[in-house]
């Protein structure tokens, strides 16, 4: 499989979702997520990651628009909120996020938690936005196996992404392997482990393939067909997080970062949201 920075997946419902983008979580409103986001879009991302509670969807719409970019060649993602959950609350929350994006519509609305006995409420307003046309594509984010079974027990349409932490300390083979029997797209956050990468093994990689640590990281969530999203606000990390289609990991050292697995979390556990 050749990869480029605009390569896509084919989602459920046969549209296109980049397999790279940039997330924006901790990036400030105003010039910090401009310039950021301007900056990816110069580098060939195009695809944004944002949500409610990160209070910078207006910067996001913003840079979009300020790029030139027809609007859809950009693939905009944003997430309803725990505390918005609930069916008319959450279509209420979609029209104040399509408001401040300010991008006519949405390409992936997810619901941003599974929070126990609202997210299937929750979800129910999101195939009423799919069905009006609003948003392109729903799905989840932070869905354990059981939530998903739990979902399609009774949902109209299949989610078509899962948005979770994934990184080589919690590699979730089992989801993963559900959600592609699923055809559910698994997407990765928290694809750097936020910036620890001090990692002897990944140090090496590095060396090898004369690559950078995070770099070697993003090709590893691509190379397992995963969608993701690497955060920064600085232009120069942000280009080297798309610098990853000219090398290839072999089998074994895909083999051997998955082998650093410790099943261990740096974000919340998705059966304790009491946030
Ligand atoms: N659905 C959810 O519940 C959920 C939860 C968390 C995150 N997310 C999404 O996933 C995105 C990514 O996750 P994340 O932001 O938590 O963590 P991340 O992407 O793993 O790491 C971001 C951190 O790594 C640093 N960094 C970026 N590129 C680097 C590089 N090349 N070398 C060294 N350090 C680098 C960044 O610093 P600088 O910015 O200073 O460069 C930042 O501190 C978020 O922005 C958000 O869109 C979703």
């Amino acid at each position: 499989m050749n990869l480029s920075v605009d390569s896509t997946v084919e989602l459920l419902n046969g549209i296109s979702m980049p397999r790279l983008g940039l997330g924006v979580w901790r990036s400030k409103q105003g010039e910090e997520t401009e310039n950021a986001v301007a900056a990816a879009l110069q580098a060939g991302y195009r695809a944004i990651d944002t949500a409610s509670l990160y209070e910078n969807e207006e910067s996001v719409g913003r840079a979009v628009r300020a790029s030139g970019l027809p609007r859809e060649q950009v693939f905009i993602t944003t997430k309803v909120w725990n505390s918005e959950q609930g069916y008319d609350s959450t279509l209420e929350a979609f029209h104040r996020s399509l408001e401040r994006l300010g991008t006519g519509y949405v390409d992936l609305y997810l619901v941003h938690w599974p929070v126990p006995g609202k997210y299937k409420e929750t979800y129910r307003a999101l195939e009423t936005l799919y069905e009006e046309g609003k948003v392109r594509a729903i799905g989840v984010s932070n869905f354990l196996i059981h939530h998903l079974e739990d979902l399609m027990g009774s949902c109209r349409i299949k989610p078509m992404v899962n948005q979770v932490e994934m990184h080589p300390l919690l590699t979730r083979k089992p989801l993963l392997e559900f959600c592609k029997r699923e055809g559910i797209q698994l997407e990765s956050w928290r694809p750097l482990m936020n910036g620890r990468l001090d990692v002897s093994l990944l140090q090496e990689l590095a060396d090898k393939y004369g690559k950078t640590p995070a770099q070697i990281l993003i090709r590893w969530h691509l190379q397992l067909g995963v969608v993701t999203i690497p955060k920064s606000v600085r232009p120069e990390r942000i280009r080297e997080n798309a610098n990853v289609f000219d090398f290839r990991l072999t089998r074994e050292d895909m083999e051997r970062i998955d082998g650093l697995n410790e099943d261990r979390r740096f974000g919340a556990d998705p059966d304790q949201v009491d946030f």
